[in-house]
């Protein structure tokens, strides 16, 4: 195709413009159309974990974030088969760690609890596991709750490539994956870590917190209180 043809695809039957370089996901959103993610941020390359992106290219299950956009594809998101596949994926993610929103300082303000209720999750389905994790409150600013974690990576992105300090790493394989600390105690309070670091603003969960400030927006107040993750994520249409 020659330079400045306008290139296009089909997603659930709408047209959406991209940009050369641009993924499905990346160009759905500029367009205005949500498709439900949770790894994926739009500072960082994508690296496709979580899989609640995934669409079907052409008939073929792909991960959106990481899959490129092509002129006249014909992309499946919002079908009912793939809003189940979605569903389970955050059903497990909710019952393989230890998530109480009610208690959560993140609550409402969390992409995994906005994006369950946007998908119509209303139980983990699922018996919960409650593994035994430990929450690290060793650093004089920074709460670790690893109960929380999804293993979206973030984090370790934004404090390697960002900050440049790699404070978090991901450890073991499978189910034994799990989010540490790089230091040699293993303990928060022994990294650089500072609040105004990347890190401390990407975890999409309810892992880093700043102690001494809790509930300073109430509970009602806060983002997807307010409106629908699939409102928020996407800009309004007569602005695209
Ligand atoms: Fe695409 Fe997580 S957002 S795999």
């Amino acid at each position: 195709m020659s330079d400045g043809a306008r290139r296009t695809f089909a997603l659930d039957g709408l047209e959406v413009p991209f940009e050369p370089g641009q993924t499905i996901l990346q160009a759905a959103l500029a367009a205005g159309h949500y498709v439900p993610h949770l790894c994926f941020h739009p500072e960082f390359r994508p690296h496709g974990s979580c899989r609640v992106c995934t669409v079907k290219v052409n008939g073929r299950t792909t991960a959106s974030c990481t899959t490129p956009a092509r002129d006249d594809d014909v992309v499946e998101s919002r079908t009912e088969e793939l809003d189940e596949l979605r569903r389970n994926l955050i059903q497990f993610l909710f019952t393989e760690g230890n998530h109480f929103c009610p208690s959560c300082e993140q609550s409402g303000n969390c992409t995994l609890q906005a994006v369950g209720y946007e998908l119509g999750v209303t139980t983990g389905h699922y018996n919960p596991l409650f593994p035994n994790r430990p929450v690290d409150a060793s650093h004089p600013d920074v709460l670790l709750d690893f109960n929380r974690c999804i293993l979206c990576e973030l984090c370790v992105h934004a404090s390697a490539e960002v900050d440049k300090k790699h404070v978090f790493a991901l450890s073991g394989r499978g189910i034994t994956k799990h989010l540490v600390v790089n230091a040699e105690s293993g303990r928060l309070g022994d990294t650089p870590l500072a609040v105004y670091d990347k890190a401390m603003s990407v975890c999409p969960v309810g892992v880093i917190q700043r102690k001494g400030r809790g509930f300073a927006v109430p509970i009602g107040a806060r983002t997807y209180d307010r409106a629908s993750i699939s409102a928020i994520a996407v800009p309004r249409r007569e602005e695209v």
